[in-house]
């Protein structure tokens, strides 16, 4: 992994940009009904490569942001993704930070802990203000993880693919002022 960006550190975890090496460990977890409890379906192969392609390798390019691969420092492995995307929300356009884990490494406080050091870079090094999560009303272990790293929430509603207006929840950080 010479050539692929580092992001940022936290106590067990780095996160850098993904590179087309990681796609299959990642296509596992959208692939994997339990994974995708929350989501409309599950993805094929091609489906998880045309997300990770908007939201990761082309995201870099234009935001010089995207979803980022979770790497365990310990070992090596790739977790799955956490990262910063831009999403529609009540405030229109905005950065969000989102998470997947393969399901071997839920429960050890891995997503809190790379969403967290994606608020704290969102805040320290891109400068930015304010950062969402959103997160299904029905998906209480994301709900949990957002409840950890964000300040608030609200509720607000959005099209899904078929223009049925859908409730999701809004957890937002806003950055102190003079921090
Ligand atoms: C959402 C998702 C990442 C949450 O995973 P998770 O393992 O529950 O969250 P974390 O990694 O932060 O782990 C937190 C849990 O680990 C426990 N834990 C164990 N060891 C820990 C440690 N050393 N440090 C912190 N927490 C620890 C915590 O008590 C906590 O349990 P709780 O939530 O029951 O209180 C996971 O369910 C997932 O990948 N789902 C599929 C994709 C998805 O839905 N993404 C969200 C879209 S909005």
């Amino acid at each position: 992994m010479g050539d692929v960006r580092e992001i940022l550190r936290s106590e067990r975890l780095v996160l850098r940009e993904i590179a087309v090496s990681d796609l299959p460990v990642l296509e596992r977890i959208f692939a994997d009904p339990l994974c995708m409890r929350y989501y409309p379906s599950v993805k094929d192969a091609m489906g998880t490569r045309d997300f990770f392609d908007r939201l990761a390798f082309r995201s870099y390019q234009k935001n010089g942001f995207g979803l980022w691969a979770v790497i365990d420092r310990e070992s090596g492995d790739l977790l799955g993704d956490c990262g910063i995307t831009l999403q529609e929300t009540s405030e229109g356009l905005e950065p969000e930070i989102g998470y997947h884990l393969w399901l071997d490494h839920w429960g050890k406080g891995y997503a809190t802990e790379a969403a967290t050091a994606c608020r704290d870079h969102a805040f320290s090094v891109m400068g930015l203000s304010r950062i969402v999560s959103i997160v299904h009303p029905d998906n209480l272990p994301s709900q949990k993880v957002a409840a950890r790293v964000h300040q608030r929430r609200e509720t607000f509603s959005k099209p899904n693919a078929a223009g049925e207006m859908m409730e999701r929840y809004l957890y937002i950080s806003e950055r102190k002022p003079g921090a």
